[in-house]
């Protein structure tokens, strides 16, 4: 008998019982550690995070909030949601905070649900520009139950247009009007989007799901100040679970809380609620300030050390996480450069560049972010060396080998995950 207490994850036990998952759970770990990982919205959650992901709190029904649950038992999982809670509020200076949405999207699905009524009209990004599926794209209940509006971006400065955006309020008298996005790299003026949703009554949602790590650590402005209601994700910047979470105002909080319970999703994942909460309390920690200005710094970096290689970052840079790059000229398509990427090691996802004229399956653009490798402890040197392995694989096929033994070198020397 061990003389350790039983908590729950015990990868011995899995691995016995089941050799076959244990040896993917594994391989996994295997390919985090072997290669680049600079997909934007992709973090590694810190071993504490996973110890809470893979506890009994999973087990538990827990419908309601803490204090009206409608199953007994609950008084340990409350202890849980209430600390996500007031870390979180602590966080970002919310009045409140629903912490239970399973993921970005099942935030937004009750953020429209709690706000508007099937086919009111919605102002937000276009989808090719830098928004999200969730913002009004025809296959998503959101283009498909309102009538959503789309702004973009300048051709000349590839940038929101807030001229564009206002005239658009003012013409459709949007009932919420939505900002935030997918892939932007630029700040977002959240004080002007208020300014248009005050000016034509609207709601304003941001959709912060990106940048909400970023936020934490004061590396961007935040948007709680401004919006009725803030959606985000807590997997990436923010280094938590896989999930989401809901901030607004004192005079919404019943209304958001009936959308998420009842309307719109059933118990809630205790266990990645827990999770939530030990990712809140790292991020209130000074060091993770420190982590979001290191994120923006090595993004910035990267992005300008690709357009010295050729590649044009979209808007000309980056003020937060990821950087878009125009590939038009250096490679066949964005759908070329990540797969040749990948056979190097590196991870990036080919992205559609505002006007971008190859259709989404094929694009001129590929999106790079720095959470990862900044988690891991690189900094500006190593951006440099990843931004010219990235323009060596991405121009020369015949590089990959080479690049991939470099590559190798790199994530070795900075560890995903202790060894
Ligand atoms: C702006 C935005 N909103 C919502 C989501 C959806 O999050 P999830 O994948 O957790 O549903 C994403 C995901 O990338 C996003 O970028």
């Amino acid at each position: 008998m061990s003389s350790e207490p039983y908590y729950g994850p015990d990868y011995g036990l899995l691995l016995r019982q089941d050799p076959e998952m244990a040896e993917v759970l594994l391989a996994e770990l295997e390919r985090l550690r072997g290669g680049l990982q600079l997909i934007a919205s992709e973090n590694f959650a810190s071993p504490a995070v996973l110890a809470a992901l893979g506890s009994v709190l999973t087990d538990k029904y827990a419908e309601g909030y803490p204090g009206r649950r409608y199953y007994s038992g609950c008084e340990v999982v409350d202890r849980a949601e209430r600390l996500a809670i007031d870390r979180a509020r602590r966080l970002f200076g919310a009045e409140h905070v629903n912490v239970q949405p399973h993921s970005g999207t099942s935030a937004n699905l009750a953020a429209y649900a709690a706000l508007l009524r099937p086919g009111d009209v919605v102002l937000a990004m276009a989808l090719p520009h830098g928004g999200h599926l969730t913002h009004g794209s025809r296959v998503n209940f959101s283009g498909r139950w309102f009538d959503v509006v789309a702004y973009g971006v300048r051709r000349d400065t590839e940038t929101i247009d807030y001229d564009e955006v206002r005239d658009l309020a003012l013409r459709h008298r949007p009932k919420m009007i939505i900002c935030g996005a997918t892939s932007y790299p630029r700040t977002i003026d959240f004080a002007a989007f208020r300014g248009i949703a005050d000016e034509v009554g609207a709601w304003l949602l941001a959709d912060v799901a990106h940048t909400v790590g970023l936020m934490a650590g004061g590396a961007v402005p935040s948007a709680v100040p401004y919006a009725d209601v803030v959606t985000f994700t807590t997997h990436k910047a923010l280094r938590g679970p896989r999930g989401g979470g809901i901030m607004c105002t004192e005079e919404l909080a019943a209304r958001i809380d009936r959308a998420v319970f009842p309307f719109t999703q059933g118990g809630p994942l205790m266990n990645a609620v827990a999770a939530k909460a030990v990712a809140f309390g790292e991020a209130l920690r000074p060091e993770f300030a420190d982590y979001t200005r290191r994120v923006v710094e090595n993004a910035r970096v990267l992005a300008d050390a690709l357009a010295a290689e050729g590649m044009r970052p979209v808007s000309g840079g980056t003020d937060n996480h990821l950087a878009l790059v125009d590939l038009r000229g250096i490679a066949p398509s964005g759908a070329v450069a990540e797969q040749r990427c990948a056979d190097a090691g590196i991870t990036l996802n080919r992205n559609a560049i505002p006007y971008d004229p190859e259709p989404p399956t094929v694009t001129s653009g590929v999106r790079v972010g720095t959470p990862c490798v900044t988690t891991q402890g690189m900094g500006t040197e190593e951006m440099k060396e990843i931004a010219s392995l990235v323009a060596r694989t991405v121009r020369a096929p015949d590089a990959v080998g080479e690049v991939r033994e470099r590559v190798r070198e790199l994530a070795t020397a900075y560890p995903a995950y202790p060894s």
